[in-house]
């Protein structure tokens, strides 16, 4: 009879925001967890745990995924954003601005997930319509806003982005 590995927990380095981390994690440990314990990423929720809230969303090698339903060991040596690196310590991105303006947060459990949607969303789609952006936001559940506020910020930063810089 073979003999039982009651360690089965694999180094793994992933870049977390722009910083490297290793940690360890077992062949079916989830990314969501592993981001949560091994790199300490708070702004990663988890709700259902099954693809369906959106709550988890980070952007792997720049593309939109739903950590819960990615294997942690799936990310090793892959890049991982999350809401805590969209901008400084202490500062807020345009995105995170026009969330705050549009009042398209309550709790905040469903943003960090909606924040990263979104900036894939609109690197991908920089001039979309209400019908779009309500479209993409069919993939995240909030409990609390009626999404107008997400909506109305969303399409306010595409705006701005398609502006010509008035700075320079
Ligand atoms: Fe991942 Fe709900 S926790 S989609
Ligand atoms: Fe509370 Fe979305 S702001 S769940």
């Amino acid at each position: 009879m073979p003999k039982l590995n009651r360690d089965a927990r694999h180094p793994i380095t992933l870049t977390v925001d722009g910083r490297s981390v290793t940690g360890y994690a077992e062949p079916r440990m989830l990314l969501s967890d592993f981001l949560r314990q091994e790199a300490g990423v708070r702004a990663v929720h988890v709700g259902c745990e099954h693809g369906v809230c959106g709550d988890c969303t980070i952007r792997l090698d720049g593309k939109a995924v739903r950590s819960c339903l990615t294997l942690a060991m799936q990310a090793d040596g892959r890049i991982v954003d999350t809401a805590e690196g969209l901008a400084e310590p202490g500062e807020l991105n345009d995105l995170q601005r026009a969330f705050r303006r549009h009042h398209g947060l309550q709790c905040g459990y469903c943003t960090p997930g909606i924040l990263m949607s979104a900036s894939d969303y609109l690197e991908r789609t920089p001039q979309p319509d209400e019908e779009d952006v309500r479209d993409m936001l069919s993939g995240h559940l909030c409990r609390c806003t009626g999404y107008a506020g997400m909506v109305d910020a969303i399409l306010d930063v595409a705006d701005e982005r398609a502006r010509p810089d008035e700075t320079g």
